[in-house]
């Protein structure tokens, strides 16, 4: 089966990432400081919704420097134990292969440790996660990056993980960037499409450019020309989920950090945002 689009076109370097460029220029400056010895913040914590360029990022920076990578996806359940062998080895060796087997400084180079999704390690299976992420930030000598949605959810765990780990925020691209994005797709598959149609695609992804892609891809199936009415079906249901959410944190929950945050992971459709608020 060939890969579906948001793989095929997942950016390989930094270059190609969309939108952030605070985020990605403190990721290569981050990353260029382990040339010089290691460094203060060991580890980084890209944080922000999904489908916007976390994982990618950290897959392209280690292609950008020419590193190894070790990927360590924490919903799987043995995450915590691998974390735990890679936080010891890592405290004593310079580098490991993939298997977390370790190799004399000589035979490997710099090895990326991404913990992704590490959020959700947390308030489930394994309770040894936290101490065992602590452990890996403390003990390094490879360069580790955290990825997760929710912040808070991770560092009320611990406040070592807050104290000890630089913080990236990654936001929602706007949609006029996702267009550009969309557009190289079609480019590339030969394919027709409005800028009215690839701009309803971008709307109605409230910034996730996985779901953007997605859908972009299922319009297209079948089709070489798309036009705006093509994309009619598109629902507005992940707009409304979270604009919904938003209104919940406002009056039900009475919660205004909440809501400033949800506000936060929206790059530049504040107003929008605040229309809702006082239509409502
Ligand atoms: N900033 C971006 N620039 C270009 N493509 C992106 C970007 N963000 C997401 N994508 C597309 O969406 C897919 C999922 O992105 P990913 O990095 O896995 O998102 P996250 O880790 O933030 O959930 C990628 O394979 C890519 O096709
Ligand atoms: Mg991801």
């Amino acid at each position: 089966m060939s890969p579906d689009w948001t793989e095929k076109y997942r950016p390989q370097n930094l270059d190609g990432v969309v939108g952030n460029p605070q985020a990605v220029n403190d990721l290569r400056n981050w990353a260029a400081q382990w040339n010089r010895g290691v460094p203060k913040n060991k580890a980084v914590v890209l944080m922000g919704p999904p489908g916007i360029g976390k994982t990618t990022s950290a897959e392209a920076l280690a292609r950008d420097m020419g590193w190894g990578i070790v990927e360590m996806n924490a919903s799987d359940q043995r995450t915590a134990e691998a974390i735990r062998t890679i936080a010891l080895r890592g405290a004593y060796s310079d580098t490991f292969n993939d298997a977390g087997e370790f190799l004399s400084s000589a035979d490997g180079g710099k090895k990326l440790i991404v913990l992704d999704e590490a959020d959700s390690l947390f308030g489930n299976v394994d309770r040894g996660a936290v101490p065992a992420i602590v452990e890996l930030i403390r003990e390094t000598r490879q360069p580790v990056i955290l990825i997760v949605n929710d912040f808070y959810a991770l560092s009320r765990k611990s406040s070592a993980i807050k104290s000890e780990t630089l913080q990236i925020t990654f936001k929602r691209p706007i949609p006029a960037s996702i267009v550009k994005a969309l557009k190289k797709i079609v480019a590339a598959e030969g394919i027709e499409a409005d800028t009215e149609a690839l701009a309803a695609i971008a709307a109605n992804s409230n910034g996730d450019m996985r779901a953007a892609g997605r859908d972009l891809e299922s319009i297209a199936m079948g089709r070489t020309v798309i036009t705006e009415a093509d994309t009619e079906h598109l629902s507005n249901r992940i707009v409304q989920k979270s604009i919904y959410d938003l209104m919940y944190n406002v009056f039900r929950k009475n919660a205004p950090s909440a809501a400033r945050k949800m506000m936060m992971d929206v790059d530049e459709d504040t107003d929008m945002v605040m229309l809702w608020v006082d239509e409502n």
